[in-house]
This record gives C-alpha cells, sequence and structure tokens, in this order.
C-alpha cells in the first residue's frame, strides 16, 4: 500500500517532521546495545542475522560470546561450520548461523562490498530485512526495513483496516509506504528508530501512546484504538505429537542427527524418533518417562520420551545419523535448546 492523500502524513512537510520528531527521540532514549558501540559493518551483520528471529534480549549474550569467538569476517570464514553451528546453540532457525558462515566467505573474497540493498539481497541468507538494515546502517543507503514491528507501528499510524493473511505478506505490501517515510539523511537511525519505537513504546499490547514522539501523526493512537491494529490472520494450531526415545549403552546416550536439508535444525543431534529406528516395536506405555511440550510457530507439539533399548536386529552401521555420545560429553555438541534442557533434566534423573 502507499500514503493514503488524506493522511496527515502526505504532505512532504509532515513527513519530515514525522522524520525529526522520530530521530530526536531516538537520540535521546535509544537502548545502549553493543552493535551500537563502535559499529561496524560485521556487528550489524552479525546483530541482524541474530534478530531476525530473536528478540534482543535473547540475542545479547550471544551476540557477545560470537564477537569474542568470531571477530571479524575472515575469522568466521575460516571456522567449520560445525564449530559456527555449535555456537548459535539455543537461538534456532540454524540455517541463520550456516548462511552467515557462507557470507562471511564470499564477503572475504569481494574486493568491493556493495552498498546497495538489491545486491545484498542476492548474499546467501539475506532477504530484504536484512538487506536494508545492513545498507542503510552502514552505508547510509536509502533502503526502508519493514519487519514485525515496523508492520504494528504503520499499522497504527494509518490504522490499516485490511486483515493480512500473515506477518511476510503484511511485510512486502506495507514497503512502499516504509520507503515513502523514510527519513533521507539518516536513513539507518530512521530504520533503528522506528524498530525501536515498536520493541519499546509501541506494544503489542498496551501501547504507551502517551510517549509517543510520533502520536501526533498517527491515526489509531490519537483516536485512542491502537491496539486494534495490525490485524493479521490467526493460524490455525495444529497439534502434533513425537515419540522419542532414551535408549542408553555404557554411559552413552543414542543420539539422532537431524539431516543437513533440514531448516531449522541441520547438522543438530535430538533423541531419536521411534520411526528413526524402524525395526523398533511400538513403545509400551509404561515406558513412558516423561512428557514435554512446546510450541514452535502455529504448532504445539507434544514430546514424550520412553525408555528403550535398540533392537538386536538394528546394526548402527546401517544408520550413521544414530551415534551413541557418552553421557559425560554432552556439552560438547550441539543440541537444539529444548533438547540441551530436556537432556540435562533427564541424564541427572537417571
Ligand atoms: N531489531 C532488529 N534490528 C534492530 C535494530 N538495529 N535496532 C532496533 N531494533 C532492531
Amino acid at each position: 500500500m502507499n500514503l493514503p492523500k488524506a493522511h496527515p502524513l502526505a504532505p512532504t512537510r509532515s513527513r519530515a517532521a514525522f522524520g525529526e520528531n522520530l530521530l530526536e527521540w531516538y537520540d535521546e532514549h535509544q537502548r545502549v546495545l553493543p552493535w551500537r558501540q563502535q559499529p561496524s559493518l560485521y556487528k550489524t551483520v552479525v546483530s541482524e542475522f541474530m534478530l531476525q528471529q530473536t528478540r534482543v534480549a535473547t540475542a545479547l549474550p550471544y551476540f557477545e560470546r560470537w564477537l569474542k569467538k568470531f571477530p571479524d569476517f575472515a575469522s568466521l570464514a575460516a571456522s567449520s561450520e560445525e564449530v559456527v553451528v555449535k555456537a548459535w546453540e539455543g537461538l534456532g532457525y540454524y540455517s541463520r548461523a550456516r548462511n552467515l558462515r557462507k557470507l562471511a566467505q564470499q564477503i572475504d573474497t569481494l574486493e568491493e562490498i556493495p552498498t546497495d540493498s538489491k545486491s545484498w539481497e542476492s548474499f546467501p541468507g539475506i532477504g530484504p530485512y536484512v538487506a536494508a538494515a545492513v545498507t542503510s546502517i552502514n552505508f547510509g543507503t536509502q533502503a526502508a526495513v519493514v519487519d514485525g514491528n515496523v508492520v504494528r507501528v504503520l499499522c497504527r499510524l494509518l490504522s490499516v483496516d485490511k486483515e493480512y493473511r500473515d506477518g511476510a505478506s503484511a511485510q512486502r505490501e506495507l514497503r512502499p509506504v516504509a520507503q515513502k517515510l523514510l527519513n533521507p539523511e539518516r536513513p539507518g537511525d530512521y530504520n533503528q528508530a522506528i524498530m525501536e519505537l515498536g520493541a519499546t513504546v509501541c506494544h503489542r499490547q498496551a501501547p504507551v501512546c502517551t510517549v509517543c514522539p510520533i502520536v501526533k501523526f498517527c491515526h489509531s493512537g490519537s483516536r485512542g484504538d491502537a491496539e486494534r491494529f495490525p490485524r493479521i490472520a490467526k493460524r490455525k494450531t495444529e497439534k502434533v505429537s513425537v515419540d522419542r526415545l532414551w535408549i542408553t549403552r555404557d554411559s552413552c546416550l543414542l543420539l539422532h542427527e537431524t539431516p543437513t536439508d533440514s531448516k531449522r535444525l541441520a547438522g543438530l543431534m535430538e533423541l531419536p524418533r521411534t520411526e528413526n529406528l524402524p525395526t523398533l516395536s511400538k513403545p509400551k506405555k509404561k515406558d513412558l518417562i516423561t512428557i514435554k511440550k512446546r510450541a514452535i510457530s502455529n504448532q504445539s507439539i507434544e514430546e514424550r520420551i520412553h525408555r528403550s533399548e535398540l533392537p538386536e536386529d538394528l546394526d548402527l552401521e546401517d544408520y550413521p545419523e544414530l551415534r551413541f555420545v557418552p553421557l559425560a560429553n554432552l556439552d560438547e555438541i550441539t543440541l537444539s535448546g529444548p533438547h540441551r534442557r530436556w537432556l540435562l533434566e533427564l541424564a541427572t534423573k537417571k
């Protein structure tokens, strides 16, 4: 969508005042974040990769550790994928870590780094959001970012009554209006300011319109019904249940490595599912150790963990993805976040 003609932000001079108010607020109220101290292209890239699916508070300790372990593109490019994914353990969406490493390898070979967002979109793992964030923050490129926070701010600003199918289509459709509102003098700060406003003032629930620096331009904030926006269709929650196995031998635990074509978990180890051991008979109720529940995007997952034994007719040589790992060495392998918690709990119970 574009700016409605009748909106208070339609005149160019109102947009200039809007940008100035937002930037003034940002200059005074921005959070002190490590990627904003002595900023660099590398710090921006790492932080924006992490922040794509993760909150600032969760990303902070990872960012600090990451910079100690991989201080620049060259050190990241020279590290093995295994080490890089291990450093990402617990952040989820592990293809981000693999793409970040591939990106470092490409950047390391470039004589000149492109400054336009379209060129950045051709790098591994980079979509319009990261491309706009990185190029505007580092090179002053006039590319507007649209993430979930920006969608919320824009929909409230303009009282967008349309119901979007999902967050991604809202981001895509709002890009032209975001581009129109971008402050041309400080595009990187403007982008960070509007995301910051979404994260710290224009909350999903109970937005604090009384302290908002742009409330006078905000259609729904002035009317007092900001919380009605954005309107994004609720996805149906799908119930999924998974049966997993706890099989030990000589103080080692059987784990299954997720195939490399899995977007979310490639290369990570998890407790095997019953279907990973095709010759195993169905687990019995009496062997159930625990039930763990978790939610991932639109799935509500119930994981049932059963005590079991390796079937005698199963030759592990035929299943290279199945491996016994010493319980004492669990720290050294890469587990998904929930699995690390469950294994620690179950291993100490044993
Ligand atoms: N969310 C993602 N990147 C951000 C940034 N640079 N500033 C504020 N919020 C963000």
